[in-house]
């Protein structure tokens, strides 16, 4: 194994996007049925109940986003149901990049996982995505 953090096309795109934003990465749009990969904005006028990851809206059915920042995919299974797993694959600790067709995806070595369960469909990742504290307030996706 090496000590290369997963550098996703996804999150060079997000990085070059965001010129200026040390904490907070925008995402710069995604293509059709493709996961965004951003990191978080933290919110602190939310009463303290979490991060807003997202609005639901922004998560596109089948589909998923990366939060590079508190290392979580959400994902959208079926049109109104929000799940959330750890991004950090079981395998090697690679971040998942992409959720495409209801399929989490490990760039490093090609493992699958559920995006609504996060069980592996396909290894060589043995064990599944933990499952990650997401709740859905209104049409925003808070984490923890
Ligand atoms: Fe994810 Fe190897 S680290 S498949």
């Amino acid at each position: 194994m090496t000590d290369t953090p997963a550098i996703s096309r996804r999150g060079v795109l997000a990085t070059g996007c965001a010129l200026g934003g040390a904490a907070v990465l925008a995402a710069c749009g995604s293509s059709g049925g493709e996961a965004a990969s951003t990191t978080a904005a933290s919110s602190t006028d939310a009463g303290g109940a979490g991060t807003v990851l997202a609005t639901v809206g922004s998560i596109p059915v089948g589909g998923g986003a990366v939060f590079e920042g508190p290392k979580v995919v959400v994902t959208q299974p079926q049109e109104g149901t929000i799940k959330g797993f750890s991004a950090v694959c079981p395998h090697q600790g690679c971040l998942v990049s992409e959720v495409v067709d209801n399929e989490i995806l490990c760039p490093c070595h090609g493992s699958l996982f559920s995006a609504e369960d996060g069980a592996v469909i396909q290894g060589p990742a043995t064990k599944g995505l933990a499952a990650a504290s997401v709740s859905v307030a209104g049409d925003e996706i808070v984490l923890g």
